[in-house]
C-alpha cells in the first residue's frame, strides 16, 4: 500500500499538544502548496469513527485488552484502506494523529505485555509504518490535567489516570529509540508556537528526502 506521498503522524501522551500541532501543520504545509489530508485515529474514516465510539467510550472494563486490540486494529485497517492508502496514492501529505504507535503502548503496555500480539496483528492488517512520526515528549501531570481541561465523554483511557500517562511517557520514548530512524522527539513543554515551528522543520526535510 506504499504510496509516493509523505505518511507523518503525531505521538504522545492525553494533552500533549499533537491535535493542536497537527492542525498547525496542516495549515502551514497547505500555505506553501502541500495537498494535505489532515486526519486522526482512531477515526478518519466513517466506520473507523463508529469503531471510535465503541473503544473510547463507557466503562474501562468494558472491552478485554485482546478484544480492544482487535477493534482499534480494525479502526485502523478501515482508515488505511479508505483515506490514508488513497491519499498518499495521489500523492498527498498524510498528517495523522495518533497511529500504530498509539495502540504498540496503550494496548501493548497497559494490560500486561501484550505487544507481541499487536505487533503480530499489525503485521498481519496493517502492514505499514508512518515515514515520519513526531513525538510530542511532555511533564505526565501537566499533559493529564490539560486533557481534563476538555470534558467530554472519551474518557475510557484517561480515567486509568497519572500512573499510565506516566508509563505511557517513558514507553513512547523507549519506542522512539527503537524506531529511531522514523522517530523524531520534539520538547512540548514550551509554548504553541515553539514546538510548532520545530514541528515544520521536521516536516520539510522529510518533504525533501525521497519516500519508500
Ligand atoms: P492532544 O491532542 O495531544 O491530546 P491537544 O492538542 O488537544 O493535545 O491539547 C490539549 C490542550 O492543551 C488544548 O486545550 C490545547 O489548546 C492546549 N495546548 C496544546 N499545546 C499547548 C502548549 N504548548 N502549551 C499550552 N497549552 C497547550
Ligand atoms: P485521542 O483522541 O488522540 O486523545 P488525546 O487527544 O487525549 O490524546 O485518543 C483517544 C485515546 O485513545 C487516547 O487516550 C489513547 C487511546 N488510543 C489507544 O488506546 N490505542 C490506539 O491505538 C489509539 C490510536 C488511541
Amino acid at each position: 500500500m506504499n504510496g509516493s506521498g509523505l505518511f507523518l503522524t503525531f505521538e504522545g501522551i492525553d494533552g500533549s499538544g499533537k491535535s493542536t500541532q497537527a492542525r498547525l501543520l496542516a495549515d502551514t504545509l497547505r500555505a506553501e502548496g502541500h495537498e494535505v489530508v489532515l486526519t486522526r485515529e482512531p477515526g478518519g474514516s466513517p466506520g473507523a469513527e463508529e469503531i471510535r465510539r465503541l473503544v473510547l467510550e463507557g466503562d474501562p472494563d468494558r472491552w478485554s485488552a485482546e478484544t480492544e486490540i482487535l477493534l482499534f486494529t480494525a479502526a485502523r485497517r478501515d482508515h488505511l484502506e479508505r483515506t490514508i492508502a488513497p491519499a498518499l496514492a495521489a500523492g498527498k501529505v498524510v498528517i495523522c494523529d495518533r497511529f500504530a504507535d498509539s495502540t504498540r503502548m496503550y494496548q501493548g503496555l497497559s494490560r500486561g505485555d501484550l505487544r507481541r500480539l499487536v505487533d503480530q496483528l499489525h503485521g498481519l492488517m496493517i502492514g505499514r509504518e508512518p515515514d515520519l512520526t513526531l513525538l510530542i515528549d511532555m511533564d505526565p501531570d501537566t499533559g493529564l490535567s490539560r486533557a481534563k481541561g476538555r470534558k467530554g465523554t472519551e474518557e475510557r483511557f484517561e480515567d486509568f489516570g497519572p500512573e499510565l500517562q506516566r508509563r505511557m511517557r517513558a514507553g513512547f520514548l523507549a519506542l522512539a529509540e527503537e524506531f529511531s530512524g522514523r522517530f523524531r522527539v520534539i520538547d512540548g513543554n514550551r509554548e504553541i508556537s515553539a514546538v510548532a515551528s520545530d514541528v515544520a522543520e521536521m516536516a520539510r526535510k522529510a518533504l525533501l528526502q525521497p519516500t519508500s
